[in-house]
């Protein structure tokens, strides 16, 4: 299985090829970022993606339970021995009327891919079970990552269940920027275990600096710039298609931060398509912040496309100094996605070639309001997963998206990420943990749920509650 897979330069004019085991994140040629690529005419696929399905009848082995490596023979780079995994991917796509009503969508046409299902409560498993079992084949002993908080999370609690072939444990070491994450994040990577490095910067600082941490104390880096992570995160893809009965929605939408998942998503189509297991391919559209909008400025506003792999590398690097000069930061109440060097850009700019992509932008209160239709609906999500949601709402009234098109918006972390962002919605009040007094607060949202100061009387409580609406 092995000897097929290697590491390939994503610039088509380089396309340098090195061993899967080789330390590099990008080619040492070119600087190009790297793919994991396949010699598929050496790999045994099935010749059917309902074959894949089969697999839930023997969910008691470990590889067909997990939802991410029920898909092993379209990410082999590993041998089953080597798989690190404890049952992530096990998510939902739900059928979403009662959002899609509030959209004015079809009923029946939008999904919603609840991501926030996994183990560590965000997508980032999908693509730590893959990146841990390659750092073990390694033999890693420590592992980092810069974070906005998910992917901390995820490497922590990879790192806290993986033990190296010799029995020793990993090491976790997580880079956070002080006060720019979810409390609901930074918990986890503390009860984890994780060396949790606050740097007084942002996530781009923490990105520069954890990768210097890479070259000079040799840590294994863990963030999507790391082309194994990617590999597995391609499999929500799968599920989305398995969920579908294996018909092909029209639509993706996803947030865009660091660009992992739109660079993920683009090689599972592709590969699909090369592999003839899909006969089309749907178009993504990949939502930013309105305040950590790097690619749509770049897409929308400067016109940087792929372009075959010479994309305008001017274009690029002229934003990245305005903003420096400017000393302008990524800010957003999505902390997710407070982004502003997205690493991926490149493998998403390919992706958006490949889909047929789109890019838009939606402001903080559009996030929240729609953060809360999905809650109101559903399972709910974190902010930036309901960016797809509040992108999905813009591309529709704006044409982009017809109101027959089958739509699939990924929520990529779960609600209880960032309660505080919750509570503040719906009551007017930045809690930070202090209880809430209402009487005080006037909460703007369309669909705030406000809650009611009641005295400790029965007479008043029913009263209270027959005069709700
Ligand atoms: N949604 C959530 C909940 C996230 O945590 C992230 C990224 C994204 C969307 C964006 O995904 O980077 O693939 O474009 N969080 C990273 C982190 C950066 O450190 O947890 P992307």
């Amino acid at each position: 299985m092995t000897d097929a897979a290697f590491l390939q330069c994503i610039q088509p004019s380089c396309s340098a090829t090195f061993a899967l085991d080789a330390p590099i994140y990008q080619c040492p040629t070119c600087g190009a970022l790297l793919d994991v690529s396949y010699n598929w005419s050496r790999i045994a696929v099935p010749s059917r993606l309902a074959d894949f399905e089969k697999r839930w009848a023997s969910r008691h082995n470990t590889m067909d339970y997990s939802g991410v490596w029920r898909f092993r023979e379209l990410l082999p780079f590993a041998t089953d021995a080597d798989l690190v995994t404890i049952g992530e991917g096990q998510t939902i796509l739900q059928s979403a009327d009662a959002a899609a009503m509030g959209l004015s969508l079809k009923r029946g046409n939008l999904h919603l891919q609840y991501e926030g299902m996994n183990p560590s409560g965000s997508f980032k498993d999908n693509g730590m079970t893959a990146a841990f079992t390659m750092a073990r084949k390694l033999g890693k002993q420590r592992v980092g990552c810069a974070s906005t908080g998910n992917t901390s999370a995820s490497l922590a609690m990879y790192a806290s269940l993986t033990r190296l072939s010799n029995g020793q444990p990993m090491r976790g070491v997580v880079f956070v920027g002080a006060g720019k994450i979810a409390f609901g994040k930074l918990s986890q990577a503390l009860d984890y275990g994780a060396l949790t490095l606050q740097i007084d910067g942002d996530f781009d600082a923490c990105m520069a600096r954890v990768r210097e941490a890479a070259d000079r104390i040799g840590l294994y880096l863990m963030n999507s710039i790391n082309p194994f992570r990617l590999e597995g995160q391609k499999t929500i893809m799968y599920r989305v298609l398995e969920a579908l009965r294996w018909e092909v929605p029209d639509w993706i939408v996803v947030p865009g931060g660091n660009l992992g998942n739109t660079s993920a998503f683009g090689k599972a189509w592709i590969e699909l398509k090369q592999l003839g297991l899909v006969s089309r391919i749907p178009r993504l559209a990949v939502v930013n912040a309105a305040g950590a909008n790097t690619l749509n400025e770049l897409v929308n506003r400067r016109g940087v496309r792929w372009n075959g792999g010479n994309w305008d590398c001017d274009a690029v690097c002229n934003h990245y100094d305005e903003m420096t000069k400017q000393r302008r930061k990524a800010s957003t109440i999505a902390t997710a996605i407070e982004i502003a060097r997205p690493v991926n850009l490149s493998k998403a700019l390919r992706a958006l070639d490949a889909m047929n992509g789109v890019v838009c932008e939606v402001t903080d209160d559009e996030i929240l309001e729609e953060k809360a239709l999905v809650g109101r609906h559903g399972f709910g999500c974190e902010p930036a997963s309901a960016a797809s949601v509040a992108g999905l709402r813009q591309l529709l009234a704006n044409g982009t998206i017809d109101r027959d098109a089958t739509v699939v918006c990924i929520l990529t972390g779960h609600a209880l990420k960032d309660p505080d962002a919750t509570v503040k919605y719906h009551t007017g009040i930045d809690t930070k943990g202090v209880s809430v007094s209402p009487s005080a607060s006037k909460p703007t949202g369309r669909n705030a749920n406000l809650p009611i100061r009641v005295p400790d009387n029965i007479d008043e409580i029913c009263k209270a509650i027959e005069s709700a609406r």
